[in-house]
């Protein structure tokens, strides 16, 4: 079994998940160092606020920064991603199909913190008409009937490692868990935050006998993602406009 972290904010300036190149590589050594194997960057990517382009030239710089910075062997153990913020229509947008896990179709989906509509919903799933694979982050924070929804759907879910901790232990979200609609963990790292990262160990140990499978899950989505040594030598994509 490899232990995933498969949401944090860890590219330096990438987004506000950490300040320097000094932040990142200690964030990772934080991971690393507790236990996780794998760990997947997931800058933010606000589609009202920038175009893929920059997102991805941005992405690229500041992933080259962090790799330069990090031992090799480290390196190797980081896959770049992002964070998409949902909104109507986005299954439309040029160069969404870019911004998955390098390598894969896996995207990772943010809901709004406003309110979830059909249309929120129906956005969710033209991504995955559109042929990508969407897994929704931290479902956890959201409203349960919107979530539970998408479920229904057939779309998958990553929970945060804060979703575990106080009243209940996470012990409402372990039907999703048993039916394997939850397919990742995250940290959901900002910051060289220590308590972030040991919130991460617990909820690993709290998801039980089911840790394994979840992980396998994660495991078996980012089969072929690229990592983060060999991401920094492909060529920056650009999106082809229509
Ligand atoms: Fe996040």
């Amino acid at each position: 079994m490899s232990v995933i972290d498969f949401h944090s904010h860890i590219l330096p300036r990438a987004d506000h998940g950490s300040d320097s190149v000094e932040t990142s590589c200690r964030q990772v050594e934080l991971q690393l160092g507790s236990g996780t194997d794998v760990v997947v960057a997931t800058p933010h990517f606000y589609p009202h606020r920038e175009n893929a382009d920059a997102f991805l030239t941005r992405r690229a710089r500041t992933a080259k920064k962090l790799c330069e910075a990090l031992p090799k062997e480290q390196a190797a153990r980081i896959r770049v991603g992002a964070e998409v913020l949902i909104c109507p229509g986005i299954a439309e947008m040029e160069g969404l199909d870019l911004l998955t896990v390098a390598g894969t179709d896996v995207i990772l989906l943010e809901l709004p913190f406003t309110h979830i509509g059909q249309a929120m919903i129906e956005s969710v799933l033209e991504v995955r008409e559109r042929g990508l694979v969407p897994v929704l982050a931290h479902i956890d924070r959201y409203p349960t009937e919107p979530i539970e929804e998408l479920l229904r759907q057939g779309i998958m879910a990553q929970l945060n490692a804060s979703a575990f901790a106080g009243l209940g232990g996470g012990r409402r979200f372990m039907p999703h868990v048993s039916n394997g609609s939850v397919v990742a963990l995250g940290s959901d790292l900002h910051g060289a935050n220590r308590r972030e990262v040991a919130a991460f160990v617990r909820a690993r140990k709290k998801l039980g006998k089911y840790q394994a499978e979840v992980f396998e899950r994660t495991a078996e989505l980012l089969r072929g993602a690229t990592p983060l040594s060999d991401f920094v030598e492909q060529p920056v994509p650009v999106v082809k406009q229509a």
